[in-house]
């Protein structure tokens, strides 16, 4: 029997226009601490109409956070929340508006500041010791599941591992369907991609089980409509279909794991940097030997949509860099238990990952 007992998001949203009561569902929670908001917003807004209309009254602050060109860090974490900390006190609320990154640094910074020291303390399951503030979560691109997740991931200096507890949970998500049609065609496939593979690897795997299964062949379906069935592509129906996906292809992983597609990105995202839904991508392409029904399908996607996913990058990889690859990934008992059994040790070898890396 596998036991989970999770938490889930307080308050849920969902529908066209209700970005648009965000002012009001925050009203109530304005007294609290230092009587302030912290708005934590994807510098890909700045200067765009989203970016207008967040309702930040004067107390308030306003951050763009740059996530352009790398995964959330401690560092970057740290570096917000001491920001904060120095400028207003503690905030009554934080709101992150962006992607999965947004998303998890929003989460992130609502627990760092009530609790001291570098995030880095608590990388890891239930480390975190005082109740984060209030946080919401509004993604503007769809498919990671940061907004229903019950972990942050952070890439710190010993490690990529999430700040992973009950108070990580949002407090309130907003999934308002206009916020990710303007998404780059190429961010809306990779990042949708990751939910459909959040899906293929929860439901293949030792813990599968009937929970994950049926968000999970939802979220399948919702993503064949969005990707590949006739009608497929960045349509008004399919945003709200995309955005429903992730939420529900989170919870088909919360109540089962992700796999070796995962596994293997860590590895790749913590020595280069890689955004989390482009890495796995490029991976999951290469995975035909676990998933073989979900590749040729995620092929087909690819195809479809006119897509362009890198091969050969591991030629201009060191030894030095693979090795550190395989630390990494390897250090992800969890994934690598749910995809191969309790006998994985004995199947997923050094040199075997180095074989799978070698083919990326
Ligand atoms: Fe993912």
């Amino acid at each position: 029997m596998q036991f989970k007992n999770f938490k889930s998001v307080d308050k849920c949203t969902f529908g066209r226009g209700t970005f648009g009561k965000l002012d009001s569902i925050l009203a109530e929670k304005r007294h609290e601490n230092d009587q302030f908001m912290v708005f934590l917003v994807d510098n890909f807004f700045k200067g765009k109409e989203l970016a207008s209309k967040v309702p930040a009254k004067p107390e308030d602050m306003l951050i763009f956070v740059d996530v352009d060109d790398h995964e959330p860090t401690t560092e970057q974490v740290d570096e917000l929340r001491d920001t904060i900390l120095a400028t207003k006190g503690i905030p009554a609320g934080v709101v992150g508006i962006g992607g999965g990154s947004v998303m998890d640094i929003a989460k992130c910074v609502a627990l760092m500041v009530k609790n001291e020291g570098s995030s880095q303390l608590y990388q890891g399951l239930n480390l975190i010791k005082k109740e984060g503030v209030y946080h919401v979560g509004i993604p503007t691109l769809s498919g990671t599941g940061a907004e229903v997740s019950m972990t942050a991931v952070l890439t710190g200096p010993e490690k990529k591992l999430g700040l992973k507890c009950d108070w990580t949970v949002f407090n309130q998500i907003i999934l308002d369907p206009e916020l990710i049609a303007d998404a780059p065609r190429n961010q809306w496939f990779y990042t949708g991609m990751d939910t459909f593979i959040h899906c293929i690897e929860s439901m293949t795997g030792f813990l599968k089980n009937t929970f994950s299964e049926a968000y999970g062949y939802k979220s399948l379906d919702l993503c064949r409509d969005v990707f590949l069935n006739e009608g497929c592509g960045q349509t008004p129906i399919n945003d709200e279909k995309l955005m429903v996906a992730s939420y529900f292809g989170g919870l088909s992983l919360t109540y089962s794991e992700v796999g070796v597609c995962h596994a293997l990105s860590y590895g790749m995202s913590y020595v280069f940097g890689t955004r989390h839904c482009f890495a796995n991508c490029i991976i999951f392409d290469q995975l035909e030997e676990y998933y073989p029904e979900g590749v040729h399908e995620f092929r087909e996607m690819v195809k479809k949509n006119n897509i362009f996913i890198p091969k050969n990058l591991s030629k201009d990889w060191t030894d030095a860099e693979i090795e550190k690859m395989i630390d990494v990934t390897l250090a992800l008992h969890h994934m690598w238990n749910h995809a191969l059994g309790s006998d994985w040790k004995n199947i997923i070898t050094r040199q075997k990952i180095k074989e799978l890396y070698l083919k990326m």
